[in-house]
């Protein structure tokens, strides 16, 4: 913010979100405000300003969803963060009283009715109104005392004004109700903006385009092969003229970015892919693949086109064929936002991410028809592979989101950490957040007690940029926690035994979960960070019967395999074979830093002492002083990061207060690193 700004105290923030323009109220030197739409259709929910940083985090809710904006300054520029994306904000010389107005945080009831809440902290100092009387918008209200200004209150809408909760002299605090108005409405209008929906089938909430126009930047989709029709003539086809044949294909920006997209379209045929649909499909990935752009798959459709027959079969090929040779080269993202049935599955499942969505989102090679008349099985779509089954379960889905149009956001999102192509670096994100920014807090987050619980998303949440954390299969294992974030603006891949479910311990779907993450990272350079806190590998028939020795050499294979610079930070403890996994430095480490508490050893004292010290242990008991001395002598030679440091293994021992700085600055001195793997076609990855 420059000077000038400063000295006229209020500053307006304009923040694009697909479906709403928000704008934001801030004041200089942090303390805040507010926010709302021309429509009211966003409210404040809170309002913090970060001491340390100044950063202004405004919490909005708007019809879609809820927002997290961050309003930061950088290089004299306001900027504004939105899910990772950044937007300028404009300077805006505005009076208070006029903010008020746009300030008025307004909830309808169930009768359509508008609750005016207050927009700050302050002292009714007026009550203008009557319960009863009819109002206009703009007229006088309430006369609020706040930032030693008196501040009116104007009507929001013509109505009735038809309760009042406030008296003169009260306190009000920041969405605290103040009159409620019976709002007139004009039934003719409202009628016709119903009229105007259009009916989609099967719970949808937005059409092909509308889908697309939700990824893409306004106004910067260009489709390509708007006027390809099929060619088939069977079964009255020749009668039926489908637009683009049923998918619609093309181009555009997200934030800036050039990305290539298909969408199909549900009520043509069911979105089912023909001969020229799939054709339509391979030129948008070849186009992508060639130009080295990300892709985006909008998928809704039941399969292969029963009518065209094999030419469907051969389409399907084609496209998996592509996807296959683009993987590595491009990121590819697939969104379901309909059913994904039959053929439709594979080439999602062979793209970088899966985005579903809760509910209207299926994947499943055969549908509940074919299952019933096959199995005799009664199931509905969902519980056959709906976003929950494949979020929480199978782990093909990657993201899940509410609704469609918070699916398109996350991929929005998720693109923003991702570079163009293999052998160009990701985006740069804002820089708002200090490199050298300690990390008191980490000191009490993570309890000594190594058998304690704590949730490892706090900590990647202090150390990594402000609100920069973009979890990867955050209901699929949650054993290990995986997603994109950034250091001082870097895209980085964060790894991290979570010791909030199964005590952290790896297991089969954990393993798998972060070797397919650690091997997307390494395709498109991103570095790894690992924060490891492992107690080791579930033990078990389970487990063992499950496949765990090949699922956990899947994430063994990964980390040795990849070249990126891989950083770790041991915050607690590390056992056994997990300590070797978890990014060590036997296995191509680079940097391997641990907590001067760390517990390194191949298990904890007291198995130790169980194994070592039986007989003692059946002579005295497990509460005798000669097994607390056996614990004790095991602790101290073993259960610190001592050993491994003498011997190279861990290169810093690092105050947790440091963690973020210590890992900016490693990210920073690996920025040139450079490996090469062994000549060969590919290695054999366990599977
Ligand atoms: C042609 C199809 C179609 C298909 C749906 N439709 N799937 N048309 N080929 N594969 C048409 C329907 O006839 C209907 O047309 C319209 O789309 C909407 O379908 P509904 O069934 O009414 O919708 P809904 O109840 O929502 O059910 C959606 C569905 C269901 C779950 C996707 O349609 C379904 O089960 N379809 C078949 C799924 C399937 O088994 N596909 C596998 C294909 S074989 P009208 O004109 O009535 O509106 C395959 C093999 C490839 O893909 C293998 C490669 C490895």
């Amino acid at each position: 913010m420059n000077p000038s700004e400063k000295s006229q105290g209020t500053t307006k923030a304009s923040v694009r979100i697909p479906g709403d323009q928000v704008k934001v109220a801030v004041q200089s030197r942090g303390g805040v405000v507010l926010t709302s739409d021309d429509r009211g259709a966003a409210r404040v929910l809170s309002i913090r300003t970060d001491e340390d940083t100044g950063i202004v985090f405004v919490k909005l809710e708007t019809r879609e969803r809820i927002v997290d904006v961050a309003i930061y300054e950088e290089e004299g520029k306001l900027q504004a963060n939105v899910d990772g994306l950044t937007f300028p904000v404009e300077a805006w010389p505005a009076r208070l009283p006029e903010l008020l107005t746009a300030w008025q945080l307004r909830n309808q009831d169930e009768h359509g009715d508008v609750v005016v809440k207050a927009p700050l902290t302050g002292v009714v100092r007026d009550v203008l109104i009557k319960k009863g009387q009819e109002l206009k918008e703009g007229d006088p209200c309430v006369v609020i005392e706040a930032m030693k200004m008196e501040n009116i209150l104007p009507a929001p809408h013509d109505g009735k004004v038809k309760k009042i909760s406030i008296k003169t002299d009260a306190s009000v605090r920041p969405g605290e109700p103040l009159f409620e108005l019976e709002v007139q409405r004009d039934e003719s209008a409202v009628s016709e903006e119903i009229e105007e929906i259009p009916h989609l089938p099967g719970g949808r909430l937005l059409t092909a385009r509308e889908r697309v126009e939700h990824l893409f930047d306004p106004g910067s989709f260009r489709e390509i092969d708007a006027h390809v029709r099929h060619r088939v003539s069977d079964f009255g086809l020749d009668r039926r003229d489908i637009p683009g044949d049923g998918v619609i294909c093309g181009y555009g920006k997200v934030d800036g970015r050039t990305v290539y997209a298909y969408s199909q379209d549900f009520r043509a045929l069911g979105g089912s892919l023909g001969e020229m649909h799939a054709r339509k499909i391979c030129k948008v990935l070849d186009l992508a693949t060639q130009s080295g752009h990300p892709v985006v798959g909008i998928h809704d459709s039941g399969g292969a086109r029963i009518q065209e027959g094999v030419l469907s079969l051969a389409g399907y090929g084609d496209i998996f064929l592509r996807v296959v040779k683009a993987s590595g080269i491009i990121p590819q993202i697939a969104c379901i936002l309909g059913p994904s049935a039959g053929g439709a599955v594979y080439s999602p499942a062979m793209m970088d991410f899966v985005v579903m969505t809760e509910s209207n989102s299926n994947m499943f090679l055969t549908g509940p028809r074919v299952v019933k008349t096959v199995t005799f099985e009664d199931i509905t779509a969902d519980e056959l592979g709906g976003g929950r089954v494949h979020g929480e379960i199978t782990g093909v889905a990657h993201v899940l989101s509410p609704n469609e149009a918070e699916a398109l956001q996350s991929t929005r999102r998720l693109i923003s950490y991702l570079p163009n192509r293999s052998g160009e670096p990701a985006p740069r994100g804002p820089k708002f957040d200090p490199a050298d920014r300690s990390t008191p807090n980490l000191v009490n987050l993570v309890p000594d007690d190594t058998a304690q619980a704590y949730d490892c998303r706090e900590v990647i949440r202090q150390v990594f940029d402000h609100g920069s954390f973009f979890e990867i299969h955050e209901r699929f294992a949650p054993n290990l926690v995986v997603g994109m974030a950034r250091l001082a603006g870097t895209t980085v891949g964060v790894v991290a035994n979570q010791p909030a479910h199964l005590a952290g311990c790896l297991d089969s779907t954990a393993s798998r979960k972060g070797a397919r993450f650690i091997r997307f990272c390494d395709a498109f350079s991103i570095p790894i960070i690992s924060l490891v806190d492992v107690p080791g590998f579930m033990p078990g028939r389970e487990q063992e019967h499950g496949g765990v020795i090949s699922h956990g050499a899947k994430l063994l294979y990964a980390y040795c395999e990849s070249s990126v610079p891989k950083l770790s930070v041991i915050v607690r403890k590390a056992y056994g074979g997990a300590y070797i996994v978890m990014s060590s430095k036997h296995i191509g480490g680079d940097l391997n830093f641990s907590w001067p508490d760390a517990e390194i050893a191949v298990m904890g004292a007291k198995g130790a002492v169980e194994i070592l010290h039986r007989r003692d242990l059946a002579q005295h008991g497990a509460e005798s002083e000669e097994i607390k001395d056996h614990i004790d002598a095991y602790e101290n030679k073993f259960l610190t990061p001592n050993i491994a440091s003498a011997h190279g293994f861990i290169d810093r021992v690092i105050d947790p207060q440091e963690t973020r700085v210590a890992l900016t600055e490693g990210l920073a001195a690996m920025k040139h690193l450079k490996k090469t793997g062994p000549d060969r076609v590919h290695g054999n990855m366990p599977t």
